[in-house]
């Protein structure tokens, strides 16, 4: 089989799927008392790009913390988990994956990998990619909005579903409970979820994780604006915003966004909008929630998932769980 017999993508975010729901998100959610948008449009091919060097910073932790958990525990998670798929939701690179490939294929368990993700260029990329290298391996691959597409995730075998890089943080708590929820719905006796969240620590090294010297997660973060520029012919000039991160020690999220410098109005043609920002106003584009074992253990119960392993690096900044279904 050649590799690119090995792939198949399906794609259930069209063109103008994806044009259509960004243009309600960015209506609906500029005209929100406290606007907000949904961290999904951060992620276009230049945000994906830009999220890839964000984990390859000093001052990003959990990329790395992630990986060491991984490269230790691969074999006896491929092992309890003895799945034949290993689906991996907001794959971007897959790359802390292949620690679980490697083992898969060593254990002689897996004969499938598919990567859902809602950016298409990236997820081609990784999807080609991983068949080269993994000669025999079924690639297939999904392009999907976990809101709307968990159902499109191919079925039969054991499955093993994996979201890493703290991903799950990017939900408030309510709408976590709600996805975690639809995710367990799709699951079989036996499937098990592989779940990577970062843990609370001391704000000042998150705010660093999140707000870099080298500016590298702020353009990460106005991307989002170049994003509406350019889809729905909005007027945003970057440099009349901040980025912002900030701890919220109540809800135990970082809270990232953007705070208008001035006071302004920003026309977005195609939606016919005028928005106004005063000045030192704030756009959130994202929370990222940091999390404690036992809550999280709880959270977990409480849509039917029992926790088979906790593992966390050797610095106790990042914990990965294997759970199945009760
Ligand atoms: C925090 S990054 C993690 C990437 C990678 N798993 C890692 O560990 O480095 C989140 C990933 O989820 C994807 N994503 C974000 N929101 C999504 C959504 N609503 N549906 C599908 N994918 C989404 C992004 O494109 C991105 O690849």
């Amino acid at each position: 089989m050649s590799a690119i017999d090995q792939v198949q993508v399906d794609v259930h975010l069209g063109d103008a799927d994806l044009a259509a729901a960004l243009r309600s998100d960015v209506g609906n959610g500029l005209l929100l008392p406290q606007k907000e948008l949904p961290p999904k449009w951060l992620y276009d091919e230049r945000g994906s790009d830009l999220f890839d060097q964000i984990t390859r910073l000093e001052e990003y932790y959990p990329t790395e913390a992630e990986r060491e958990i991984l490269l230790r525990h691969a074999t006896t998670i491929i092992e309890r988990a003895d799945a034949d798929t290993i689906v991996e939701l907001g794959a971007g690179t897959s790359d802390k994956t292949r620690a679980l490939l490697d083992a898969g294929r060593d254990h002689g368990s897996l004969r499938r990998f598919v990567p859902f993700d809602v950016s298409e260029e990236f997820l081609r990329v990784t999807a080609t990619t991983f068949a080269e290298k993994y000669p025999g391996l079924e690639v297939h691959g999904v392009v999907g909005d976990f809101d709307r597409h968990l159902g499109q995730i191919p079925d039969g075998g054991r499955r093993m579903i994996v979201l890493l890089g703290g991903t799950i943080g990017n939900y408030p708590t309510v709408a976590r409970k709600e996805f975690l929820r639809q995710m367990v719905a799709g699951m079989i006796p036996g499937d098990r979820l592989l779940l990577g969240t970062d843990l609370v620590k001391d704000p000042a090294r998150l705010v660093l994780a999140y707000d870099d010297p080298q500016g590298v997660t702020a353009a990460f973060n106005k991307n989002v604006l170049q994003v509406i520029n350019r889809e729905l012919g909005g007027h945003f000039d970057l440099d009349q915003f901040d980025h912002v991160a900030t701890w919220d020690p109540i809800e135990e999220w970082m809270d990232l966004g953007l705070r208008s410098r001035i006071d302004q109005q920003v026309s977005v043609d195609d939606l016919d909008l005028m928005v106004d920002f005063e000045r030192g106003e704030y756009l959130r584009t994202e929370v990222s929630a940091k999390f404690r074992l036992a809550s999280l253990a709880d959270e977990l119960a409480s849509v039917g998932l029992h926790v088979e392993q906790w593992m966390t690096d050797s610095a106790g900044d990042y914990a990965v769980s294997l759970s199945v279904g009760r």
